[in-house]
């Protein structure tokens, strides 16, 4: 018996509203309801029945911790539903990569978790959202869809190596180094590879359960670059202000400003936790071997800010012991 597929709204340009035919619009505009009953094919593509709930209705370069918790709770719900399939979110574009990656390490991901978005508001003359949807619809109701995946412009990635690359093409996301996981064309999922990707365990699945996570406070991390004339005093201030973990955009294989590395060094000393990416958008650096810090394992700085938070979180709650293994 075919099961029903969940659609979260969150808001974005996919529910975004404007003149008719201008290129003016305010994101996040359409109830969820309103977008899911736009578009008739969406019941046929789920098969066995839609439901639909707004989580917010936010333009997402506004996303908050508090809409995350909610989001990742009622995901959660639902995913341990028997009679749910999978579930389809739709989502801003411009922070989608954040909450695609905070989910893929939060969620079992024995069912799919598919987000979409657009690029043109739902009153463009030629909106690129309802086509989205019923991919994003279809991905979710395939028998061999696991985890949490993005469809956008016809193209699946998956959520480590998503990322949005350009600020108006209708083709704004691309996974540089993995490439596609596939395609939903004509309403048919083409995977790329021999087999769709398989599920694995969330790694910090656990966490959902914990206080920590539903606390009022995320542990705050943030993201520093280095860039020529950098000097290090946001990272003094920062560390000053209480900051418990710093994630540095670095420049080629790795390498810091001089000035900025001896205040890096200087935070890891009053013990906040540092964490090396690249600001450069395709490759993975070197493993940091001779500094008080690890890479961030091939993440985009915005993703290894996520990983570095809820790893925080599980040092505070539970594990007893601070993420990069250092004492002190
Ligand atoms: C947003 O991210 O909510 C607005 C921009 C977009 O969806 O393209």
């Amino acid at each position: 018996m075919s099961r029903k597929i969940v659609i979260l709204g969150t808001g974005g340009t996919i529910a975004g509203t404007g003149p008719a035919g201008s290129g003016s619009y305010t994101a996040a505009q359409l109830t969820a309801e309103q977008l899911v009953g736009s578009i008739p094919a969406l019941q046929n593509a789920a098969g066995g029945g839609l439901l639909v709930q707004e989580v917010a209705r936010i333009d997402s370069k506004d996303m908050t911790h508090a809409v995350w918790q909610w989001l990742a709770q009622r995901c959660l719900a639902h995913l341990a539903d028997g009679t749910v399939g999978g579930i389809v979110i739709t989502h801003g574009t411009d922070t989608l990569e954040e909450t695609a990656w905070l989910l893929h390490e939060l969620l079992p991901a024995d069912k799919p978790v598919v987000l979409t978005c657009a690029m043109r508001p739902a009153t463009a003359l030629s909106p690129d959202g309802p086509q989205n949807l019923l991919d994003a619809v279809t991905l979710a109701a395939h028998p061999e869809a696991h985890g949490v995946l993005v469809v956008a412009a016809g193209v699946v990635h998956g959520a480590r190596e998503v990322t949005k690359v350009h600020p108006q093409r209708l083709d704004a996301f691309a996974s540089p180094d993995g490439g596609p996981l596939g395609w939903v064309q004509g309403g048919e999922v083409r995977w790329a590879h021999a087999t769709a990707p398989q599920p694995a365990a969330p790694r910090c699945g656990a966490l959902l359960l914990e206080p920590a996570f539903m606390a009022p406070q995320w542990p705050r991390v943030e993201i520093i670059l280095s860039h020529a004339g950098s000097d290090g005093a946001l990272v003094d201030w920062l560390v000053a202000g209480g900051v418990r973990g710093i994630v540095v955009a670095a420049t080629g294989n790795g390498t810091l400003h001089e000035a900025l590395q001896a205040a890096l060094r200087r935070a890891v000393s009053a013990g906040v936790t540092v964490r090396l990416a690249s600001r450069c958008g395709e490759g993975r650096i070197s493993p940091v071997t001779d500094q008080p810090w690890r890479d961030a394992g091939g993440l985009s700085p915005v993703k290894a800010r996520i990983s570095l938070m809820l790893e925080l979180m599980q040092a505070s709650d539970s594990f007893g012991a601070r993420p990069d293994g250092l004492s002190g």
